[in-house]
């Protein structure tokens, strides 16, 4: 069997799900790879930027990665603009959508809000609410999402920073998306800290 029978779902038999089952599961295995790929698409794209969108994901990850932050944090600051590519009105909740099954909900929700956060720097420019994260106050991930933003966003546009290849983030993307997905294990995980003082200096 290399296809199903049918050609309206409802028609479907148990052999023909279950087929579909086993190659959704061989699919989601590349899940990895092929965000790595559209990573690097991410750098086709005019930024206007001094560095591309790519170069940024890669530098605020380097920066999370300098700051001692667990794995949770490094990959969804190098995904976090990922939703770029095909949802530029939304990209912040795409890219949480994508990360949602595999990281803890703290990373998950400060990818989602750092789109509205990002604002308090650049709002009053682009006749948009500079405060707009004010809606979120008294959130318990609020603080979360502002540091995300001060130290590994909105900085990560700077051409001479020393920032990390693609090669050192794959395992890591790997790990991340190889994880069952939706493990409560992870999904509620206790919430870290962004900057980790002992592991940041390990790293240095
Ligand atoms: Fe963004
Ligand atoms: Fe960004």
């Amino acid at each position: 069997m290399d296809q199903v029978k049918f050609t309206q779902m409802k028609d479907g038999d148990r052999e023909d799900y279950d087929f579909l089952t086993k190659h959704e599961i061989e699919h989601t295995k590349g899940t990895a790879d092929r965000l790595l790929k559209a990573l690097v698409e991410l750098d086709e794209g005019l930024s206007g930027y001094q560095i591309t969108r790519l170069g940024h994901s890669l530098q605020s990850a380097t920066r999370a990665w300098r700051d001692g932050a667990d794995i949770d944090w490094v990959v969804s600051a190098l995904l976090h603009d990922i939703g770029d590519i095909f949802a530029p009105y939304n990209h912040d909740e795409y890219a949480a959508t994508i990360l949602k099954p595999f990281v803890r909900e703290q990373c998950r929700w400060v990818v989602e809000k750092h789109g509205d956060f990002q604002l308090v720097y650049y709002g009053e420019h682009v006749g948009a609410d500079p405060e707009k994260r004010k809606a979120y106050a008294g959130h318990e991930f609020f603080d979360d999402c502002a540091q995300f933003c001060e130290r590994w966003d909105q900085s990560s546009f700077d051409p001479d920073y020393d920032t990390y290849d693609i090669s050192f983030f794959r395992n890591m993307v790997r790990e991340v998306f190889a994880r069952e997905p939706y493990d409560p294990a992870v999904i509620s995980a206790k919430p870290q800290p962004l900057m980790h003082a002992e592991t940041a200096a390990e790293r240095a």
